[in-house]
């Protein structure tokens, strides 16, 4: 595939989050230890990823990780992050035939050495990818992204919104133009943000579905977007025909 742009018009500058639950549920409805839904959930994560580039939607962030998850038993977070990180090394030549740039948003110091090394490989090979932005959260708490940049803005001279995101974007290591989402999907059926994401999140319609994450395929997704594109969003304003 080439490395330039084959994005759908209308998406390309939608930024869609998921919120990514349902593994462990998925998993017992089976019969299964969690881990196997941890694995098939990597599995919706390959899917999910194709489907966004295929759809032309222009930043994906997978919230895959949070901050609250490091209280799970030792066991469970070792799988985990054993997963991403054969995840990363896996998917590697795909995201760059792709031209998917990915980045890993989040905190680095707590993971292993072997993960970090193995984000920093992976964002260097894709780092020309410019059919769609994956950003894959893990070790993410929107709070502590918020903290984090606040200690960035130094002197106590006011700060817009738009410098905020771009310290906010530093503090996290994301790509500064990809902070607002648009389109938040939680599947999982729970209606929470589990401290995800906060700011981006500001002006983002949600959607919440039933659907368990390894479940989840391609027309969950575009029925997600379809439900996205019915949508009025207003930001405050009243729309110019009803406001006569
Ligand atoms: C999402 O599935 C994966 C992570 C949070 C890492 P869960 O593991 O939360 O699955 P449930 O919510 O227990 O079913
Ligand atoms: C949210 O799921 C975290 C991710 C999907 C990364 P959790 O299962 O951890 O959230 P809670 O515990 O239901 O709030
Ligand atoms: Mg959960």
């Amino acid at each position: 595939m080439e490395q330039s742009s084959s994005r759908n018009p209308d998406l390309q500058d939608l930024h869609v989050g998921i919120i990514m639950d349902g593994n462990g549920r998925w998993a017992r409805r089976q019969g299964l230890a969690r881990l196997e839904g941890h694995r098939a959930g990597a599995l919706a994560v390959h899917r999910s990823i194709a489907a966004a580039r295929s759809l032309g939607v222009g930043v994906l962030t997978l919230f895959a990780f949070s901050e609250d998850n490091w209280q799970r038993a030792p066991g469970e977070v070792a799988t985990l992050l054993e997963l991403f990180e054969d995840f990363l090394r896996e998917e590697t030549d795909w995201l760059r035939a792709a031209a998917i740039r990915l980045s890993v948003i989040g905190r680095r110091d707590r993971l292993p050495h072997s993960l970090v090394e193995a984000i920093e490989h992976v964002e260097e090979l894709t780092a020309a990818g410019r059919a769609m932005d994956l950003r894959l959260a893990i070790d993410y708490s929107g709070r502590q992204a918020i903290l984090r940049a606040a200690e960035r803005v130094g002197d106590g001279s006011p700060v817009t919104a738009e410098e905020f995101s771009r310290l906010l974007a530093g503090a996290s290591h994301a790509p500064a133009a990809s902070v607002n989402i648009d389109l938040l999907i939680r599947t999982g059926g729970e209606r929470r943000l589990s401290d995800l994401p906060l700011w981006e999140a500001a002006h983002a319609e949600l959607y919440f579905t039933d659907r368990m994450w390894p479940d989840f395929d391609a027309s969950d997704l575009a029925l997600a977007l379809d439900d996205f594109r019915r949508r009025e969003r207003r930001f405050g304003r009243i729309p110019e025909l009803a406001a006569t």
